[in-house]
Formats: structure tokens, sequence, C-alpha cells
């Protein structure tokens, strides 16, 4: 069965297995935002950490945010129970496997070295097991990956550079440098100096931006980061100049529709700019963010803000496309994976 319509709008079960069977790229993942409460609790057992909440269920009650700060508090005291290499294979291991079932072909994973360097773990504990994970997850479901990690924000200038300092031996594992946590009051310029380091060893940089905080944080991040990819940017559309920039510089975007909605950042997904975005042409992607704490993985954030704005199954294959011309790919492995996405639509 061919497409059968550019601007047709799918619905229901057959944009689930549409969007389910999509071939994409996912580019905005937390590793640590992947750590599912069953998972969260067996490491606490096993590690002998003392948790707040009695079980599973009253845990994921507690997953009730009213904005950024309030998420990443939780985050934070999740994270806590991961403490050896092992803890950080198993993590990474899952996502691969979620992602894979999500038909996810690559996927560029952020992790946040100051949340277990400040609490005493050694890099090389974080490192290794995060490769050891996404390297058997490679081997068994055939997903390729890259990993950033993120300063952040919400720390000193001084404790990015220290981080810098010890992630720069682990340098060859790395595809780009990240900026995250709490944006309110953290403007990209505390970070100039950080990321002007980072490109003298030959690290691209992204960041978190118009999250959110103002448009002018997407400008900043651009002109004095040099980011190739803006994290997030959903705030662009109250700037017109800076829509017009995006779109002019063709900078792809990594949305996060469900971390948008669980963080308020719009009270509705149909209150949400991807589609004025898409609309004025700018290269919007679709992502999870921290999928166990918002509640689905890539194909469910393609799944409700598709069925929320209308999107056509022209737009959710551009958004397909987009995943893999924005990612860190090669050319030629991004050609081939366009090529896999050609014959993806002509069968569906
Ligand atoms: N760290 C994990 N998720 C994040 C988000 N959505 N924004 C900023 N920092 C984060
Ligand atoms: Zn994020």
């Amino acid at each position: 069965m061919s497409g059968g319509g550019a601007s047709r709008v799918l619905h229901g079960a057959s944009l689930a297995a549409f969007v389910q069977a999509l071939p994409k790229a996912e580019l905005h993942l937390h590793i640590e935002g992947s750590l599912e409460p069953e998972l969260l609790f067996r490491l606490a057992s096993r590690n002998g950490v003392r948790l707040a909440y009695a079980d599973v269920e009253s845990l994921r009650a507690a997953y009730d945010f009213h904005d950024l700060q309030s998420f990443l508090t939780l985050y934070y005291q999740g994270a806590a129970v991961l403490r050896e290499a092992v803890d950080f294979h198993e993590l990474a291991l899952d996502y691969m496997a979620r992602a894979a079932a999500d038909t996810v072909r690559h996927t560029e994973i952020f992790f946040d070295p100051q949340t277990h360097t400040g609490r005493g773990l050694k890099l090389e504990t974080v490192m290794e097991g995060l490769l050891g994970g996404l390297n058997e997850g490679a081997r068994r479901y055939g997903v390729s990956w890259a990993l950033i990690p993120c300063f952040l924000r919400d720390l000193s200038e001084q404790e990015a550079f220290d981080t810098l300092e010890l992630l720069l031996p682990w340098r060859q594992h790395f595809k780009a440098l990240g900026l995250d946590s709490a944006e309110r009051a953290h403007p990209p310029s505390k970070f100039q100096r950080v990321f002007a380091r980072a490109a003298d060893h030959g690290l691209p940089a992204v960041a978190h931006a118009g999250e959110e905080g103002p448009p002018s944080y997407i400008t900043e991040a651009l002109d004095l980061l040099k980011v190739v990819r803006i994290d997030h940017g959903v705030r662009a559309v109250e700037d017109a100049a800076v829509m017009q920039r995006l779109a002019r510089e063709g900078v792809p975007l990594t949305v996060c529709p469900l971390s948008n909605l669980k963080l308020k950042v719009f009270s509705d997904l149909r209150q949400h700019s991807l589609r004025q975005m898409l609309r004025a042409g700018l290269c919007c992607t679709i992502n999870s963010d921290d999928p166990a704490y918002f509640g689905g993985y890539v194909a469910e954030n393609y799944r409700a803000i598709a069925e929320a704005q209308d999107l056509t199954r022209e737009d959710l294959l551009q958004l397909a496309r987009n995943s893999f011309t924005a990612s860190f790919l090669p050319s030629e492995r991004i050609a081939a994976h366009l090529a896999e996405l050609d014959a993806f639509a002509a069968a569906n």
C-alpha cells in the first residue's frame, strides 16, 4: 500500500502504528531521565540508598510538576541511586532497548557529569558504565549512538571549567558539549569562555535555550556559544526576528512535546508552538527529553503532538528526516537513513 496523499492527517491506531514504525533519530535524551521507577527502586535496594518514597506507585505519583525546577529536584534525587558502573550500564542498555522498540536508528544522548562527580563518583565509573551499556545496546539492537556531556548551568563557570578538564581525556567519546539544568537567570553568556575553550578542542556546542528562558537566550546561545543546535527553543515564537533567523540559518531545534506539557511550558499540546515553527520552515525534530518522568518515549511524543495539532503524514516524515539531517552522523550515514525513510514513505 502506498502513501495515499501528502497531506493526509492520521489519527488513532493508524497514527500510533505509523509513528512507531517511522525510522527516526533521537537527538535530545538525558540518560538520567530514562531511569524508570522500577530500576530506580532496584538500584536503591542494591546500593543501600534510602528513598523518600515507599514504593514505585508513590514515586510515580510524585511526578506531578509545575515547572522545570520542581522536576529537576526529583530528577537529581533519583540519579543518586546510580553508584556503580554496572548501574550506568543497565540504565543505558534499558534505554537502548526502548529506543529500538520505537524504531530509533540513531540516538544522541546527554549525561550530566557534575550530577555524579558532585556526590563523589569518579567520571571513570560513569563512562565505563555508559560506554559498556551503549555498546552492548548497539550490538544487540543495531542502534548507533553519540554521547554529549552537559554542564549544569546553575553551577558556576569555574565548576564547568573543572568539569571540562575532567572530560578531556575522554574527548574521543564525545560528539559535542551541552548546557542544561535550571535555565531562568542562568543565561548562555555565563558559559561563553568555557565553550570557547571546548571549541579549541574541536567540540561543537549545543544548548538548552528558550525552554523556560526567553528568546534572547536562543540568540545568546547562537552568538556567544556558537551552538549548532538549540535544545527545545519552543519560546522562539515569541520573537519574530528570532524565528526568521532560525529559519534562514536552518538551525535545528530538538523539541520535546511531552516534556513541555509536563513542565507547564504549555498548558495543552494544542497550544504548543511546534506547528507554528514547522509552518515557518524551522528544522524541528521530536524527542523525549526525560521519558521516565514525562510519560512517553520518542514515538509517544510524535503521536501525542501529531494528534493534538493535526500534523500530516508529510509533517511526520519531515520531522523524521530532520532528525537525521540535524544529527552528528557523517553524511554517508545520513544518506543511508534517508534512503530507508524514503522506502518507508513509499510503503506506508
Ligand atoms: N535536565 C534534564 N532535563 C532537562 C530539561 N528539560 N531542561 C533542562 N535541563 C534538563
Ligand atoms: Zn533536556
